[in-house]
């Protein structure tokens, strides 16, 4: 067994964290990359599936008064626990306030893996990213069919991973310096003060990225790429794609570009500053193009224009999230592949490409 799972069990039945510290530092000291992948992603993911059983365990004691443990846990093992079946011996003999001091204890632990990842090396971080975000991905994939229309049973507590992993951005380093933006740009729907709600989550990166299919050695384009999370995440999980993001706003290029060169990804991930609605730019041609809610609408009409345009002769796939899907005409794009969870859609050019 991996020391950390060993561990991570003995600190989950502490009730008192005074020494949380050098036990975790005695963890990861010599930790290598995967095994500490593993006890991030295994520790985050837990602190989703506590508080989902203790949301459970309040719903079900309004029901009924007497709930029989055991039985109670067993069925998580069938679903959200199946990952964390090393875990089966702490869930049966814990109890409701053990998991809430578990809970208490997995953010500090969260917090202490954090120190540690940041003082390695970028290339440990990058092995430790591409990782991560694999495992992330079988976990979204998983709360995905949990969670989808057959399987949801109403009234039931939901897994809900859509945020549990943004700490990531303090490894990329992505400071939201929202209010830097110049009010000159503010005739763009830049979002100040919108925080880290204005970019993708981890969970639709990923979600866009098992779905997508990506084409070995195609482009992919972020229109508005903000502070480059999808770039980063492409480049991390497929180094053949080259990724370009352009977008309004230089402080959030200047952070992507950083993050970018820190992680060794610039061979092919770029990002670059532009008003993509501005006259004397021409959107380049790649396979995919993603849109998360960036434009004006006279900034969506001159964008549109030109992706229809391209959609005659290329094969084309743009991913929209949010209301961007607005903008797609049917008369140049099939219906949409939906992925209601995550509000993305993806859409393929229609016409046949004269030439490719
Ligand atoms: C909602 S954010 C999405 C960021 C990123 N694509 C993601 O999904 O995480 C939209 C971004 O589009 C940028 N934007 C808005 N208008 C733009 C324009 N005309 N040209 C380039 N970028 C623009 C904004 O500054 C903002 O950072």
């Amino acid at each position: 067994m991996i020391e950390y799972k060993a561990e991570l069990k003995k600190i989950l039945l502490l009730t008192e964290f005074d020494h949380l510290e050098a036990q975790i530092n005695s963890i990861t000291q010599f930790i290598i990359e995967k095994d500490l992948a593993s006890f991030f992603v295994d520790s985050i993911y837990l602190k989703s599936v506590l508080r989902l059983v203790i949301d459970e365990h309040w719903l079900q004691s309004q029901k009924s008064s007497e709930i029989h443990f055991e039985r109670f846990i067993k069925k998580f093992f069938n679903a959200e626990l199946k990952p964390l079946l090393f875990l089966h011996s702490f869930f049966l003999s814990s109890n409701i306030e053990g998991m809430q001091t578990a809970v208490k204890a997995i953010s500090q632990i969260e917090k202490l893996i954090l120190n540690c990842i940041k003082s390695k090396t970028s290339e440990f971080q990058k092995t430790f990213l591409q990782i991560s975000l694999q495992m992330m991905s079988e976990l979204y994939e998983l709360e995905h069919q949990l969670n989808s229309a057959e399987n949801i049973d109403e009234g039931k507590a939901k897994l809900s991973l859509y945020r549990s992993f943004d700490v990531l951005d303090e490894i990329f380093e992505l400071e939201y310096q929202l209010n830097e933006v110049p009010s000159i740009l503010q005739k763009e729907r830049l979002f100040e003060g919108a925080g880290v709600g204005v970019q993708s989550s981890y969970a639709t990166t990923l979600l866009a990225l098992r779905y997508l299919n990506l084409s070995k050695g195609s482009r992919f384009i972020d229109l508005g790429s903000g502070y480059g999370r999808i770039g980063l995440v492409v480049g991390l999980m497929r180094p053949d794609i080259q990724f370009t993001g352009y977008e309004f706003v230089e402080s959030r290029v200047d952070i992507a570009n950083k993050a970018s060169a820190h992680l060794h990804l610039d061979q092919h991930v770029h990002f670059v500053t532009q008003d993509l609605a501005s006259a004397d730019f021409k959107i380049p041609a790649a396979d995919t193009y993603y849109i998360f809610d960036s434009f004006t609408d006279a900034s969506y009409a001159i964008i549109m224009e030109q992706l229809q345009a391209m959609s005659l002769h290329r094969r084309i796939t743009i991913a929209t999230k949010g209301n961007a899907k607005l903008w797609m005409n049917n008369k140049y794009w099939s219906a949409p592949q939906e992925f209601s969870d995550s509000n993305l859609c993806f859409f393929r050019s229609t016409a046949r490409p004269s030439a490719e």
